[in-house]
């Protein structure tokens, strides 16, 4: 009967991929990220020039689009339609449209069905916004994790930095849009970004990335 789901929820920039990747190869659990799936279908939007606040226009989109994730060891890689997107995901533009898509009921309850079906054998850790609250709310373990939002939009800033032919971002814009991004999630009708009632709520802002997995490693010891 031990499904073992573990849900991790928070904001953007808290460091959830990082602890979710360490936790799955540690529990060796398959790791889901579910952001990656309202990105693809953001991206589908995108090149099919439907408004992300058109409600009813996503909704037909949504019923002609496939989307699958699968879990590898480098990562998640992401289908839409049958092609491989996961390359694509991480621009600027899809992230916004991400943001704004996500809002609308119908695209959160297509969404929700899929990851249920990807999750329903279990020895998963699943990450994303609604996990604990919408999507598996009998999960075995909960980690909401969050961070003071300059914190988290500095550790963004520094990704961004990192990687190879990285934009010329500036920080204070990377603070700005982070921002509206988080008060889009929190203020959303359907599933806002909050803790589950029996989540764990750690909070990374002066705790260091091994402090954070450490810890989580222990909840989940005592549960699983
Ligand atoms: O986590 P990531 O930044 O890839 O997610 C992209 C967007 O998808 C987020 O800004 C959020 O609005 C939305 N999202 C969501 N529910 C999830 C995962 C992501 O609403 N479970």
């Amino acid at each position: 009967q031990q499904r073992s789901i573990i849900a991790i929820d928070g904001p953007a920039g808290a460091g959830k991929s990082t602890l979710a990747a360490r936790i799955a190869s540690r529990f060796n659990l398959l790791n889901l990220e579910t952001g990656a799936m309202y990105r693809a279908f953001a991206l589908k939007a995108i090149e099919n020039g439907v408004s992300p606040e058109d409600a009813a226009g996503l909704e037909a989109l949504a019923a002609s689009s496939s989307i699958r994730l699968e879990a590898s060891p480098d990562g998640n890689r992401v289908y839409l339609d049958g092609v491989e997107v996961t390359s694509r995901l991480r621009d600027n533009s899809v992230t916004d449209a991400a943001s704004k898509v996500s809002v609308h009921p119908a695209i959160r309850k297509w969404m929700v069905r899929l990851q249920r079906e990807l999750g329903e054998n279990g020895r998963i850790v699943m990450e994303g916004r609604d996990i604990g609250t919408a999507v598996f709310p009998d999960a075995d373990v909960k980690i909401f994790l969050d961070a003071d939002p300059v914190v988290r939009s500095q550790r963004r800033y520094e990704q961004i930095e990192a990687a190879p032919a990285a934009p010329i971002a500036a920080a204070e814009s990377v603070l700005r849009e982070m921002r509206e991004r988080d008060q889009r999630d929190r203020t959303r009708a359907l599933s806002p970004l909050q803790p589950a009632a029996d989540a764990v709520v750690i909070d990374s802002t002066s705790l260091t990335l091994d402090q954070v997995i450490a810890r989580v490693e222990e909840i989940i010891r005592e549960r699983l």
